[in-house]
Parts: structure tokens; sequence; C-alpha cells
């Protein structure tokens, strides 16, 4: 065979709680940011698209969507808890309720043969962090542990795969418009709020709540292991005859994921950091980080796309831009975020490796969405997905390319399990590989997932 996985290689599909669990008020749960903002009149404009108070319901619905996992041989399922199910009004008083489902989730999962990978945080924070005063207080870091060490102890005999939290980015878009090409303007996620100042704050403190969580995991002693999942894209030089570029790019890579692998894997920020964002950082940002650091186990990759970035004469030294071709209008565009990159796929996977000398690597998410009918947004996409079969071929022996080159790549996560919200379009795309319909909450497995149970099955 030509590519070549391991035969424990774990092969899955994720999608976090807010995304497809709905009940949103139901069994004790408390408000998430999300479901607070898109009740604020003024906020309410960013979930115009729909709000993901029901979603594909699979709080009721889990038992029927595990047994279709099941059927098309998946692996392992990679899913979030809720924050705001287990603790819903403050860091100090546990839901029972929340605890039972969960526990009852995975056990589902593990009778069924696959194995669950949970995050603790995935875009969902309660309403009472925000509250007291966002993820950019200190006591946040101590919330943040009760809460982990709770999870930990309550699922941990089950769940052996952890990770802090998905895609901390999205907190720091709460205060600033993007998370690369850092300027004034109100974020685009919960709270709405427009300050550099609390965007830096929200990295620190995040990077040093996950530190908190490692160490409490890794005292525990559950035998599983802990890692964290970055959206890190490869950026590359606009132009390759160029070094300015080529330190450009680097410099983005670290501004955009490096702020938080830097602290998680390395102890300390990049350099990007430290010359051109210092001033919205505590004195001491660098030595707390070395303070509290604790290695993690393994990275998580999110994989959509790759970015070109091009070298300025001022601060941070670098500006994004489109690569040749997108340029010369040849584009590469899937709609939304995805930019189909197959190489950025292998590239990222060698920076880990090489850059953070990540023992392990999981990818977390990988994948592609269609467009709903705009006129019966309730309905999905087609059932018959090739060209996502078609996307997923593209990529996945980028998988076997890098084991081959020596990283150890040990899973990979189709996103997402089924239809679900997205935070930037509600219901307007479709990811699933369990197409869902809105009004009878009928699940039909697309091609794709039968394309993928058969793959499974030959590489296993
Ligand atoms: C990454 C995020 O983790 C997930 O929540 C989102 O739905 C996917 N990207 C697709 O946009």
């Amino acid at each position: 065979m030509y590519f070549k996985f391991p035969k424990d290689f774990l092969w899955g599909a994720a999608c976090s709680a807010y995304q497809i669990e709905g009940a949103w008020n139901e069994g004790g749960k408390g408000e998430n940011c999300s479901d607070h903002y898109a009740r604020l009149p003024e906020t309410a404009k960013f979930f115009e698209r729909g709000r993901p108070d029901v979603c594909s319901d699979f709080y009721h619905h889990y038992r029927e969507d595990i047994a279709i996992m099941k059927e098309n041989n998946l692996k392992s399922f990679r899913f979030s808890i809720s924050w705001p199910r287990l603790f819903p009004n403050g860091p100090d008083e546990l839901n029972q309720a929340g605890a039972d489902y969960y526990n009852d989730l995975f056990n589902t999962l593990v009778e069924n043969g696959i194995q669950p990978f949970v995050d603790l945080f995935h875009w969902d924070l309660p309403q009472w962090v925000y509250d007291r005063g966002g993820p950019v207080v200190y006591e946040f870091v101590d919330w943040f542990e009760k809460y982990a060490r709770t999870a930990f102890s309550l699922f941990g005999d089950r769940v052996k795969m952890w990770s802090t939290m998905n895609e901390p980015n999205f907190s720091f878009g709460g205060y600033t418009p993007s998370a690369v090409e850092i300027h004034e303007g109100s974020g685009n996620e919960p709270p709405y709020e427009n300050s550099i100042h609390k965007a830096f704050m929200t990295c620190h403190i995040l990077n040093l709540a996950h530190l908190r969580a490692v160490k409490v995991y890794h005292e525990m002693n559950l035998g599983g292991k802990i890692g964290m999942v970055i959206d890190g894209f490869p950026f590359y030089p606009f132009s390759l005859a160029e070094e300015k570029d080529s330190i450009a790019a680097e410099r983005a890579f670290d501004l955009y994921a490096g702020k938080w692998l830097g602290p998680m894997m390395l102890g300390r920020y990049p350099e990007v950091v430290e010359d051109s964002y210092a001033e919205y950082l505590p004195e001491n940002f660098q030595q707390e980080i070395a303070d509290a650091y604790e290695e993690m186990d393994f990275i998580g990759e999110n994989y959509y796309a790759a970015g070109y970035a091009y070298g300025i004469d001022e601060k941070p030294y670098f500006a994004l831009c489109g690569d040749y071709e997108t340029i010369e209008g040849e584009d590469r565009n899937e709609g939304y975020h995805i930019r189909r990159n197959p190489t950025g796929f292998y590239d990222i996977l060698m920076i880990l490796k090489n850059k953070y000398h990540a023992k392990e690597i999981i990818v977390t998410e990988n994948g592609i969405c269609f467009e709903r009918d705009k006129k019966n947004l309730s309905k999905p996409t087609t059932i018959h997905d090739e060209e996502r079969i078609r996307y997923l071929s593209d990529h996945i022996p980028m998988i076997a390319r890098a084991i081959a080159s020596g990283a150890n790549v040990t899973g990979y996560y189709i996103w997402a399990i089924e239809d679900t919200f997205e935070a930037g379009s509600g219901f307007d795309l479709d990811f699933g590989l369990i197409a869902i319909d809105y009004d009878t909450m009928e699940r039909t497995a697309r091609d794709s997932f039968k394309w993928y149970g058969r793959f499974i099955k030959a590489n296993t």
C-alpha cells in the first residue's frame, strides 16, 4: 500500500457541545455566552442566522448518533463538555443532572467500542464567567482548575484523551476583530468588546489556565493524555525571493498560533509578542508562563487553510495577503474560511514536529462544508457528497507522508460528525458526515461517512 497507517491509528470525527447539543435550558444547564448574547438586543445581530438553542438536539439523540458512528466503524469521537451544564451558576456548585448526562454519553460510547476524546472548553464559556470579568481576570485560572479537576475525577476512568481548549483565538476575538492583523475594533465573538489589552490578557489567562489544568491532570495520574487544540495554519512568504517575506511568514504564524503554542510547548511567548505587543501584557508575562509551565502530551491540530504574508517596515513587520493564484484570480477558496491546500496540511504537521518538538500530534479537525438551500434551510444538502470524499482523499495521504517524515501523528478527526451550528453562519453550512433534517430531526449517513467507514476498515 502506498499510504500506510499504524493499525491502532485513531480514526474519528468531531463536534462540540454547543454546536449540536441543543437543550440550552434543560437539565439544569446554565447560560453559555452564546445563549446570552443571542438574546441581547445589541448583539442579537450576530445570531440572525440562527441561535444554538436546539441544533441537531444531540442531547436527546446521542444514542441514535452513536449507533450510526458504530455502523460506520468510527474508532473515536471528539466532543466537548459544556462547562455551564456542569457548573450553571458559578465555580462551586455542580449540577448533578449535567454530570449524569455526560456519564451516560461516555458510557454509551465506550460500550460501543468508540473512544471518547474530550475538550473542556470549546467556545461556550458560562455567562457567569463574563459576568465576573471574563477570561481576562486571574481568578479565571482557579475557576478553570476547579472545573477541570471535577471533569477529570468524574469521567477520567473512561475518558483517556483530553484537551483543555479548542482554538482559543475565538476568545481573543471577543475583544478585537482579528487574531493576527491586530487592530482596534469590536470583536466578532462574545463579549463583542473593543480592547486590544483585554485580547492579550485573554491570551495570557487562557495560557495560564491551560498550564494549570495540564499540571492537575498529570498529578491525578489517571493514565491518559492531555493536550490542546490549535488552528495552526501555515503562513507562506508571498515571494520566496524576499528574505523579509520569509521572516514575515514566520512572524505571522507566531502571532496567530505561536502566542498559544509558544507558552504551551516551549514555556515562552514568541519574539513577535515580546517586541510588538508587550505593552498589552503584565510586566512579568514571560516569567509567569515560565513558572507555570507544564508540558502537554500532544498537540491537537485543526487544519482548514494556509495563509500568505509579506514583510513591512513597521511593527509587527508583516502583513497578510493572498497567494499568487488568488491574486491572479484562480481561487482555491471553498467558501467560508476553507481553502483547499493539502500541501499546507503536510507542512503544518511538520512545523508542529520541528518547531515545537511535538511528541505526538492528533489532527483534531479537517473537513469541508456545503451551503444549504437558502429557501429551505431546515433540509440538508445532498446525501451524495462526492466532493467531500475527494477533499478527504486529497488530505488523508498527507498524514501518511508526515508519519513517513518522522511526525508522530496518531489520530485524525473529520469535522463534523453531523450538521452543526456555526458561530459565523448559523445553520447555513453543512459540515456533517451525518445529514440532519431540522424539521424532523431525521439523521442520514452521507456517502462520505460510508466511504470513511470502508476506509477505516481497510486501514485497521
Ligand atoms: C473550527 C472550530 O473548532 C469549530 O467549532 C468550527 O465549527 C469549525 N472550525 C468549522 O468552521
